[in-house]
């Protein structure tokens, strides 16, 4: 980092069912978090109005920020903000619509900086917006930080998306645009990727016609943790309407979203011969009690399938990006000392379904090798960036404020 971006920076994760404050000091060759606060987002700001929503992150924020740090010097604040949004300035940003359960209406078409500026004046909090990203690109913008052969990032989480360095020249919407490197990170919203090659089961259709966005992110809802356990919960119900493996139980299958992903996971994860824990999640939380056997590793193998198909989706379209950048095992370095040797990539990678499913790995590592083969996948590394999000935003911030200072953009 240059001198004068060395400082405190704040940033604010804002995306899912968790929102995070962080405090990140910059140094000279460092950039660590200092401080972490976690907070569950109350259900009813998903559905209220944005003042609503902006209001409670700014009171975190303020308590977060003054129990440290003095009231009077202004800070610079990266915002994190996981929803499509159409970029008008690294620090402003219109959005475009919600995903992932979220639906506030009045917040449609608005800049969503200028918002959370307006609510963090409105209580006096002396911090601005000098950097709106999106979640996947703080990722690669730590990941890049720490290796500078990471060229995308990606997000398996409650949803899911991914971003790439793109060549600016190759980027039509671009045209004329300059940058100093000559690259430029394109945000591929690539939970709302479709294509009529992607078999769409009824499942997927009775998902879809539950959620408040039909029609939208249908790779998304395939793939994240909002989704994995509701597709499974409608297989189960299925099979219950139409045979006999859960007796009188039918019914309790009916209830949307009663197996969290999480449950879903607990039960593909469960190795006791008897599948206890499979017993104990089927008895409290879907109400159906005494299993045989049978039915559990039934249970399991539903469970099983829905996450490694998932996982392979997501395999599929880090692919897609390293086939786009040429970095698929059909480019080498043609010259200096890697000459003839496939080109070290990494992808930065986060999220809780990632981050927490061993088994979701394990299978989109798998498929990584079975689509690219072994020697090129031996290339490419996933790395996960711990809070990349947040402090890859706060990085941004510091580059971004210095730049003001400099009159500069
Ligand atoms: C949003 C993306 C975000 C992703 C992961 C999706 O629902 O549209 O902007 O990056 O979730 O949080």
């Amino acid at each position: 980092m240059r001198r004068n971006e060395e400082g405190i920076y704040y940033a604010i994760d804002l995306g899912g069912t968790i929102f995070r404050a962080l405090r990140v000091e910059v140094g000279a060759g460092s950039v660590v978090t200092s401080r972490k606060v976690e907070l569950p987002i109350p259900e009813e700001l998903t559905k209220g109005t944005i003042e609503e929503l902006f209001n409670f992150v700014a009171i975190a924020l303020k308590d977060f920020v003054e129990r440290e740090d003095g009231k009077d010097e202004q800070k610079a604040l990266g915002f994190t903000f996981s929803f499509p949004v159409r970029q008008t300035s690294v620090s402003s940003g219109s959005l475009i619509r919600w995903t992932k359960g979220f639906s506030i209406e009045n917040a449609v078409g608005k800049d969503v900086a200028q918002c959370l500026n307006e609510a963090l004046a409105g209580i006096g909090l002396n911090v601005r917006v000098t950097a709106l990203v999106n979640d996947t690109v703080g990722t690669l913008a730590l990941g890049h930080y720490h290796d500078e052969d990471t060229v995308a990032a990606v997000i398996i989480g409650a949803g899911t998306n991914a971003c790439y360095i793109e060549r600016t020249d190759a980027i039509i919407k671009c045209q004329g645009l300059l940058t100093n490197s000559g690259g430029m990170v394109v945000n591929m919203e690539w939970g709302n990727f479709w294509s009529s090659h992607l078999p769409r089961t009824p499942y997927d259709i009775s998902l879809d016609d539950e959620t408040q966005n039909r029609n939208d992110q249908g790779f998304e809802k395939m793939i994240s943790g909002i989704y994995l356990g509701e597709i499974a919960r409608l297989v189960l119900h299925r099979m219950a309407l139409e045979s006999d493996v859960f007796g009188d139980a039918a019914d309790n299958l009916s209830i949307p979203f009663t197996l969290s992903t999480p449950l879903l996971a607990a039960i593909r994860e469960d190795d006791s011969p008897d599948l206890s824990e499979v017993r104990r999640i089927l008895q409290e939380h879907l109400k159906i009690p005494d299993t045989p056997l049978k039915t559990r590793r039934l249970v399991v193998k539903v469970c099983d399938i829905v996450t490694r198909r998932a996982a392979r989706l997501a395999a599929a379209g880090i692919v897609g990006i390293l086939k786009k950048l040429g970095r698929d095992g059909s480019g080498v370095a043609s010259s200096g000392r890697m000459r003839g040797q496939p080109r070290r990539t990494v992808v930065a990678i986060e999220g809780g379904l990632y981050q927490g499913y061993p088994v979701f790995r394990e299978y989109l590592d798998e498929a990584l090798v079975e689509i690219m083969g072994e020697e090129v996948a031996r290339t490419v590394a996933l790395r996960v960036t711990e809070d990349g999000s947040g402090v890859g935003a706060a990085l941004l911030a510091a580059v971004h404020s210095s730049n003001r200072q400099q009159g500069s953009i």
